[in-house]
């Protein structure tokens, strides 16, 4: 990959470090090895080694499960099934109805005989090594009454209309007429896409140690957020909160899948307590598919009914996803489509269909990823069908309000909305103009090339959260919250933000994160990270500046001031949403069907960008996950057993290095000042919003062939390829 990004973004008034591409504060001790992360902490004792065993059936019962000769396996220290585990809270009901509770609510583990889903636990075993409870866990024989699951997304007849989608946006909308606006549209598009399960894969897997004293236990793990998983650990375990202390200095990436505590993190936990010893727990990688979240699978109908002019009179999309039987999620799929283009006539809904898997979950840019790959698929079939250029139809449905994005009565103006300069910047610099408007009219030998393109919009989000700082009398400022870096460059935006406010430099700014006895934050989640702990950072460090004015100077003992921050009626005042423009050229064999992605550029619209550099890396990695939902990702539900079944690295596609040609990106100036202090917008997904719609229109472009199942793999393109 090479880049020659062009960061238009300039400093603010009274910024210095904000705004400078500074090298991650935590690049050194990751390539070193000295950052640990949750499975390699050095705990006081001696740690034993659990390892999972999980279901091999979809649904049903546990009738029969004999331990006898696992318990006395050679190093075993302890096997624990639903016969002798620990009691748990119980498992609540399975709705989304109250948002904040499916971040917290008990996970109990081990807790009955029922079988929910293929591989979920249903034993651990302990081990002074982890071959020893490797080995241990083979021999335990365990009979079922099986059940037939639904695992067949066709199959699964009856939908139902859940309460509030994901993070609490109303079911369905509606505006208008749309049927009989649609029916009289001139021009129409009426088209099915569907998207396919997909599995996070942070590289460092789901792990945890446990490790108690007296009442209290301490877990060291990888997650997004500590108060979700110190809520969870309390719940389930029914003692008090302080009870519990996480660590998690170190992530090697989320994605979502580390927002909630998961079996591993309950299973420790547990067996550490029982023991009375450190035990340790990871899943691997296997493991991971089944117990450790996943995207739902997706069938959407994009209705876009417009004159002759290009400009939309009627936006539907009706989303049904796939949930758990004994869990809901219900991804905001539809969600964005009330607010991206401008129609009189709309309707937006989601339903659910229950399958026998395990919960889905957030996934990076929940809703916003899965749902742009069809809406935005659409807008250039309507395109194509007006002979319109894909740009101008955007730019003829530009809105001036956003109606439905949160109430469907009532219009609200966005808090900046940059998305036409974004696609017009985007089309500059990509060379949008040599696109031909004739699909499959470019031939390079064997080769067709073609390119497209797609909008992007994400949601701006602030959560509340708190922090310290603390001014040594040697001159080292301590930032301290329980806010994670997962990967993001958290430690390194702190360090500027503090930086800033203090005019300190920032080699004598020393930033903490990752332990829940520190200040609570929002964690790293919904692209809320960076505003939400930086905010609190900023007014932390604000009041110790004024404390600092009315002395001489640092007192003996130091000094320390507490900041925060919570969610401002500019929330609810204005749509705060980030944009964006994604370019991308790809290439197609005629013989084998083989599509490469030549080049992608995306052009954004985020506020402020804090940190150049590590803003970047955030949405180059989205874009590259754009090219793996396009054409790579999907993970198979074997239809009679209900396993995940491609469940590996090997067997589940994204793309590698060699997958990804140029990849190029422009910040748009722009500084929001309803959003936050620093005038900046999340983007940590914005990245893979709408990034894998510019490489299926760019295969469309080169072929001509419109491939609405995604991914789009070979063998749904090679029988239409002309000769
Ligand atoms: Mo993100 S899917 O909210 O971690």
């Amino acid at each position: 990959m090479t880049s020659n990004d062009q960061i238009a973004s300039k400093n603010g008034p009274g910024f210095q470090q904000i705004g400078q591409p500074l090298d991650r504060i935590d690049g050194r001790a990751k390539v070193t090895g000295a950052a640990r992360y949750g499975y390699e902490h050095i705990v006081s004792d001696k740690c034993a080694f659990g390892y999972i065993l999980g279901a091999s059936i979809g649904r049903g019962r546990i009738v029969a499960i004999d331990a006898q000769a696992a318990t006395k396996s050679p190093g075993v220290l302890l096997v624990m099934t639903h016969k002798n585990a620990p009691a748990q809270a119980r498992f609540g009901e399975p709705t989304t109805a109250t948002p904040r509770e499916v971040f917290t609510r008990p996970r109990p583990v081990l807790g009955d005989a029922h079988i929910r889903y293929f591989d979920q636990p249903i034993a651990l075993v302990v081990g002074e090594t982890f071959e020893a409870a490797r080995a241990a866990a083979g021999s335990i024989d365990v009979r079922y009454e099986r059940l037939q699951g639904d695992f067949e997304p066709e199959l699964c007849a009856a939908t139902y209309r859940p309460e509030r989608t994901n993070a609490g946006f109303a079911t369905d909308t509606s505006a208008g007429g749309f049927a009989k606006a649609f029916a009289q549209a001139p021009v129409k598009v009426d088209a099915t896409y569907t998207t396919a399960f997909e599995s996070h894969n942070p590289m460092e897997p789901h792990a945890a140690i446990a490790q108690w004293e007296g009442d209290r236990v301490t877990i060291y793990t990888g997650t997004q957020t500590l108060a979700n998983v110190r809520a969870c650990v309390a719940g389930t375990l029914q003692i008090p909160l302080d009870s519990v202390r996480v660590v998690s200095p170190f992530i090697g990436g989320g994605f979502g899948s580390k927002l909630i505590a998961h079996a591993d993190i309950m299973l420790a936990a547990l067996a550490a307590r029982v023991l009375q010893r450190p035990v340790k727990v990871a899943m691997t990688r296997q493991q991971m598919f089944a117990n450790a979240g996943h995207r739902p699978l997706s069938i959407q109908q994009v209705r876009l009914g417009a004159d002759r002019d290009g400009k939309l009179i009627a936006i539907g999309h009706e989303v049904c996803s796939s949930t758990a039987r004994f869990e809901e999620f219900t991804e905001q799929t539809g969600v964005f489509t009330r607010s991206l283009y401008a129609a009189d006539h709309r309707v937006t809904r989601h339903r659910l269909m229950r399958l026998d898997t395990n919960r889905g979950e957030w996934m990076r840019a929940p809703g916003e990823a899965p749902g742009m790959l069809a809406v935005e698929s659409a807008m250039d079939e309507l395109a194509h069908a007006l002979q319109l250029d894909p740009i101008e139809l955007r730019i003829r449905n530009e809105p001036n309000l956003d109606g439905t994005s949160l109430d469907p009565d009532r219009g609200i103006p966005f808090s900046s909305r940059n998305l036409i300069e974004c696609m017009r910047r985007g089309a500059r610099l990509f060379g949008w103009e040599r696109r031909s408007a004739r699909p499959g009219a470019i031939r390079e030998g064997r080769k067709l090339i073609g390119h497209g393109m797609a909008a992007a919009i994400r949601p701006n989000y602030i959560g509340p959260s708190r922090a310290r700082v603390v001014l040594e009398p040697r001159g080292t400022l301590r930032v301290q919250l329980d806010m994670t870096d997962i990967g993001t460059g958290t430690y390194t935006i702190l360090t500027q933000i503090a930086a800033d406010v203090m005019q300190m430099p920032p080699a004598s700014i020393k930033v903490e994160l990752g332990d829940s006895q520190l200040p609570t934050t929002a964690g790293s989640g919904g692209s809320w990270g960076a505003a939400s702990a930086g905010s609190a950072v900023h007014d932390a460090c604000t009041k110790l500046k004024r404390q600092l004015l009315d002395l001489p100077g640092i007192p003996p003992g130091g000094l320390q001031a507490e900041g925060s921050v919570t969610r401002s009626a500019e929330y609810d005042r204005y749509s705060q949403h980030a944009f964006g423009a994604h370019f991308a050229e790809v290439a197609v064999d005629l013989d084998t069907a083989e599509i490469r992605v030549r080049r992608m550029l995306g052009a954004f619209a985020a506020g402020r960008i804090l940190n150049p550099k590590t803003a970047r890396s955030q949405i180059v990695g989205g874009m590259i996950w754009g090219i793996g939902a396009a054409l790579m990702e999907q993970t198979l539900l074997d239809p009679l057993h209900g396993a995940f079944i491609n469940h590996d690295l090997a067997e589940y596609h994204i793309p590698v290095n060699a997958d990804v040609g140029q990849i190029d990106t422009v910040f748009i100036e722009e500084v929001d000042e309803r959003a936050n202090v620093f005038g900046s917008k999340g983007i940590g997904e914005l990245g893979i919003c709408g990034a894998g719609a510019a490489v299926a229109n760019a295969v469309f472009n080169a072929t001509g062939i419109r491939v609405r199942e995604f991914p789009i793999t070979l063998e749904k393109l090679l029988p239409f390829l002309p000769g």
